[in-house]
């Protein structure tokens, strides 16, 4: 249903140019890349696999389609040497894919032993380990706070540090005891694994999930072509605020003097409007199915066709 009401969203035009800027395991690029006959299709993803796997699916739909290995905060850029300047759809479905999270040799899952990477891209220098491990305690607490909303962010921060003494942590087994060892018995024994938050954070601080989605919303609005629409699927509130202001404000009439004397025609309008006043979120019975859909929000946005 959200695959379908993104999907959906878009409003896809046969001949229209779109950008897919997470392709995963390829289902929405599909369901995009069946509704076109002379348009094409761009996607990219920083993770090689997913390119590879999603090729021959994609394929079995359509050849009018291009593969990126690079990071959607690069769209102009990419798009711009692709001879591509303007665009009728991005789709952003943010996040790990569910088989990058089911694969425990990528090391985002703190249920299954693994050395700490958490990488999208693999050919990326940083991972879990070097954070883990170099960034000082003032540096992981911040994080943590920021990104993993984590309350004992500072006394995590500070274990690890002290832990590192004895040689580092090298697996998300290693991560998980430092983090039980530095919470009280009264948060241990709450519902929910104790180690969620810290790798939430860890996760967004390895790939700056928040400096990518900042960039790309930025430059995916300026690549729309008007009556183009942008459609963004977040699972975690930091990012869905993103979302919010970056549309809201984008959608707002430009500021003006209001001492100075306009007749109606003459006031400025937004480039933009909100197609979502309100987030689309999963219905009961998607939630029922799968489970990572709880927490998914969908918002569109359209630029005005003038
Ligand atoms: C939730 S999955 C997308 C699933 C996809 N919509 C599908 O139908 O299979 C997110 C994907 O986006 C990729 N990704 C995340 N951040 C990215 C970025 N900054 N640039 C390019 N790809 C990114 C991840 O590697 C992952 O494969």
């Amino acid at each position: 249903m959200m695959l379908k009401a993104a999907v959906d969203g878009l409003q896809v035009k046969p001949d229209g140019i779109y950008v897919d800027g997470t392709l995963g395991r390829g289902g929405h690029s599909a369901a995009i890349l069946a509704k076109l006959t002379t348009g094409r299709l761009y996607a990219f993803d920083l993770d090689e696999t997913a390119l590879v796997e999603s090729r021959p699916r994609l394929a079995a739909v359509s050849d009018r389609f291009t593969l990126f290995h690079a990071n959607f905060k690069d769209m102009r850029d990419v798009m711009g040497q692709a001879d591509v300047t303007a665009v009728d759809g991005i789709l952003l479905d943010l996040g790990v894919s569910s088989p990058q999270c089911a694969d425990p040799a990528r090391g985002f899952s703190y249920r299954a032993e693994a050395r700490l990477d958490m990488r999208m891209d693999q050919s990326q220098p940083l991972d879990a380990y070097a954070i883990v491990n170099q960034w000082p305690a003032e540096r992981l607490a911040a994080i943590f706070r920021e990104y993993g909303e984590e309350p004992f962010a500072g006394p995590i921060a500070r274990h690890i540090v002290s832990r590192r003494q004895q040689g580092p942590i090298v697996t998300t087994a290693d991560l998980v005891e430092v983090i039980r060892q530095s919470l009280p018995d009264r948060v241990l024994s709450r519902k929910g694994h104790p180690a969620k938050q810290v790798f939430q954070a860890l996760r967004i601080a390895v790939n700056d999930e928040m400096g990518n989605l900042g960039q790309a919303l930025e430059q995916g609005l300026t690549l729309l072509a008007p009556s183009g629409r942008m459609a963004v699927i977040s699972f975690q509130s930091l990012e869905d605020g993103m979302v919010k202001a970056t549309f809201r404000k984008a959608s707002q009439p430009p500021y003006i003097d209001r001492h100075i004397p306009l007749r109606q025609d003459e006031i400025p309008q937004p480039d933009f409007r909100l197609i979502t006043a309100k987030p689309i979120m999963a219905d009961s019975h998607e939630q029922e199915a799968n489970h990572r859909s709880h927490s998914a929000r969908l918002r569109i946005i359209e630029r005005r066709d003038v």
